[in-house]
Parts: structure tokens; C-alpha cells; sequence
């Protein structure tokens, strides 16, 4: 029977797939009842029986003492996730950006240097240009695409490098590998925001790099019902920023985690036909005269195309490629700004909103300049294709094309 309080995620992935690891990873019957499912332990704080026993839990005994600092429900989710990333720890947090800020504030104290992806989700981006800068931290950018400009961006302080595997928008991939080794060679920390793969699709770990985040709001929870985060790696570095987390105060709570262990349950099975999905949508876009550019690194034209193809395992043996990709994609309209409004209300099933990862697809205009991201969800595709078929028929197309 596992108890919460002491049960630590093996150093090495599970020899069972990841389905199966999805379900059972980090669940147990719970010890005091025999539930089954993990329970929502919805409470501040954790009683002693007796004086000798607070002064075992000081000399190293496992108990939870304030939920601020750790809740039966949120460690087993950690677990699970430890489990999916091929991580020895993880540690929940309120939202990604709680994971995010936490881990780069734990790894960059006043003086050190980052080296940060040209393409990052635009919260990420205010956070290292505000809040890190103000903290005294020297932020250079560079394209994780091209390893050539990662390493030129090295400097002797350079504590940490961050990118996303799959950028949010535009899907720019990182080579984490190379990242890896830039990162090793510096002696510094390669953190790789996971969010828009899930560990369905990549383990970053097994590719470089040191710790992997992720805005748990989105794929890890599927149904769009909670926000939270989470941070894997090795034991030493998710203990330092489970310490920088409890003194933000931004540590997950215990609903948040209950909500996400029954998301995590289907993650690979949704994210395979967010996949499919997605790579369907993909060829489609590409297809339509109203499309002036499709993003989707499955796509064979893609920049990011072959550095994706071996970081999700397409060309591994009995795996189909259109499985791998992940369900995000975006798209730039020929018409520009002046289509974006014609095709999203011609739409009828994906919902004008931010955000990602949920069953039902979700679209959103970017920048006002014809971009758009869309987050594939699972609906039947025939249906998704007939709907962006008529929409995109109705876009204005400037003369000259299509
Ligand atoms: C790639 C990426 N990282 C981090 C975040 C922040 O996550 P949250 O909204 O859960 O704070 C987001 C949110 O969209 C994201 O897309």
C-alpha cells in the first residue's frame, strides 16, 4: 500500500507503457480507508499523536505537516507525473507560471545569466523581461532551433537556459539535445517547458535536459476545469524549488491535483487523437487557398520537421507519425487581419478562446496580423474538417491568390 508521505517515484521510467503508467503511477488504495482513486484530502494541517513523534518526523521520519509545504492529494500526483517525465521528483505549483517563475527564481539569483528561447509563450517572456531583470538577472535571447546561436549566447555567468519543446504560438521546435550539450558544457541548467507535448509525446529528461515544466492546465488536465503547474527533475533541484515555491505561497492546491490525477488518466489516449486530429487539420490548412502558412511540426515542410520527428519517436519502429505530434497547430490567414473575423465566426465548433489542451477545440487570434492558433481537440474529425472547410471558404483572399 503506498502512503503519500514517504513513497518515492523510481530514478528509471517503469518498464510498463505509458498508458498503463498514466493509471497507475502514484496511486495506491488509500491507507486509512482502502478508497479507491486517490482522495481529496481538503485540509491545512497535520496533527502529531505524541511529542516523540514530531521529533521523529525532525530526525527524517515522513509526515505531512502544513499543506503549504505538501498534501497527500498533490503527492500523488507528483508522483505520477515524476513517473510519466522519467523524473526522481516533481513537485506541483498553483498554476504553469507559478512553475515557471518558481524553478527560474530558485536556479537565478541576482548577477547570474539565462539564455532563453527567441520563442516563448508571451507571459514567460514578460516574466524573464520584468521580474527577472528586476531581480538582477541578465536575460539574453536565442533561436533553440540553431545550437550554433544557443552556445554563442553562453556567458561565464550563464546559470540556466529555458525553451519550450514546441513553442506556444508559432511551434517553433528546440533541439533539446544540442541544448543539452550547450547546457553541460556551461555547467548550467537546460529547462524545457513542456506544456504544448505532454509526456505522452516527449520526455525532455531523456534528452538533455534537467527539468521539465508544465503548465498542468492544459494537456496533463484535459477538460479545461483547473489551473496548475508542474516541475520534474532531479531530487536536489525539485527540493530547492519546492522551497522557493512554499515561500511564494504558490504550491498546487489539493482540488486542483485531485482534478488533474483523473485528467492525467487518459492523457496518452486523448493526446494520440489530439495528434491525429491535429495532423488531419494540418494537411487541410495547408491544402486551402485562404492559407498562407500552416505551423504544425508533423507537417513534412515544417522547419522544426526532422529535430520533432526523432524528439517524439516517428521514426521508431510501428509508430504512426501522425500519432506524434501533439494537437496544437497554428496558421496565418492570406487575407490577413481583415479574414481572421469572416472565418472564426463562420466556425461552428471550435470556441474563441485562449488556452489549450481541452477535449473541445479552441481558436484564438493572435496578434491581430492573420495569425491563429488552434487547439485541436476530439471531435469526430470528419465534423472539424466539414466546419473549417465552410469557414475558410468564406475568408476574403487578396487578388492574385488562390
Ligand atoms: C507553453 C506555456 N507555458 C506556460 C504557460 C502558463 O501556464 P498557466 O496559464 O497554467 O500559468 C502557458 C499558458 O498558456 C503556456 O502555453
Amino acid at each position: 500500500m503506498l502512503d503519500p508521505a514517504s513513497a518515492t517515484p523510481p530514478a528509471e521510467p517503469a518498464s510498463l507503457g505509458i498508458q498503463t503508467r498514466s493509471i497507475h503511477a502514484g496511486e495506491a488504495l488509500d491507507p486509512s480507508t482502502g478508497a479507491v482513486g486517490v482522495p481529496l484530502y481538503q485540509n491545512a494541517t497535520y496533527g502529531f499523536r505524541s511529542y516523540a513523534q514530531v521529533e521523529a518526523w525532525r530526525d527524517g521520519a515522513p509526515h505531512f505537516l502544513y499543506a503549504r509545504e505538501g498534501n497527500p492529494t498533490v503527492r500523488c500526483l507528483e508522483l505520477k507525473v515524476a513517473d510519466l517525465e522519467g523524473a526522481e521528483a516533481a513537485v506541483g505549483t498553483a498554476t504553469g507560471m507559478a512553475a515557471l517563475s518558481a524553478t527560474l527564481l530558485h536556479l537565478l539569483p541576482a548577477g547570474a545569466h539565462l539564455v532563453a528561447s527567441t520563442h516563448l509563450y508571451a507571459t514567460t517572456r514578460s516574466f524573464l523581461c520584468d521580474t527577472l531583470a528586476s531581480h538582477g538577472v541578465a536575460v539574453d535571447v536565442a533561436d533553440f532551433a540553431d545550437p550554433v546561436a544557443v552556445a554563442a549566447a553562453v556567458t561565464p555567468r550563464t546559470r540556466a537556459l529555458l525553451c519550450e519543446a514546441f513553442s506556444n504560438p508559432t511551434l517553433r521546435v528546440a533541439d533539446i539535445a544540442a541544448a543539452g550539450e550547450v547546457a553541460r558544457a556551461a555547467g548550467a541548467t537546460l529547462v524545457v517547458d513542456n506544456t504544448f507535448l505532454s509526456p505522452a509525446l516527449l520526455r525532455p529528461l531523456a534528452h538533455g535536459a534537467d527539468v521539465v515544466v508544465h503548465s498542468a492546465t492544459k494537456y496533463l488536465s484535459g477538460h479545461g476545469y483547473t489551473l496548475g503547474g508542474v516541475v520534474a527533475g532531479r531530487r536536489d533541484l525539485v527540493a530547492g524549488v519546492t522551497r522557493t515555491l512554499s515561500a511564494l505561497g504558490a504550491t498546487m492546491p489539493s482540488f486542483a491535483a485531485w482534478l488533474l490525477l483523473a485528467g492525467a488518466k487518459t492523457l496518452p489516449l486523448r493526446v494520440e487523437r489530439h495528434s491525429t486530429n491535429a495532423a488531419r487539420l494540418a494537411r487541410l490548412l495547408a491544402a486551402h487557398p485562404a492559407v498562407a502558412a500552416v505551423y504544425y511540426p508533423g507537417l513534412p515542410d515544417d522547419p522544426g520537421h526532422a529535430v520533432a520527428r526523432h524528439l517524439v519517436g516517428a521514426d521508431a519502429p510501428g509508430i504512426a507519425p501522425e500519432t506524434r505530434f501533439g494537437g496544437m497547430l497554428a496558421f496565418r490567414l492570406a487575407g490577413g487581419n481583415a479574414a481572421v473575423g469572416p472565418v472564426l465566426d463562420a466556425l461552428r465548433l471550435p470556441t474563441i478562446a485562449v488556452s489549450l489542451g481541452d477535449c473541445a477545440s479552441l481558436i484564438w487570434p493572435v496578434d491581430g496580423t492573420g495569425l491563429v492558433r488552434l487547439s485541436v481537440g476530439l471531435e469526430d474529425i470528419a465534423d472539424l474538417e466539414a466546419d473549417f472547410a465552410q469557414a475558410l471558404d468564406r475568408a476574403p483572399i487578396p487578388a492574385g491568390e488562390g
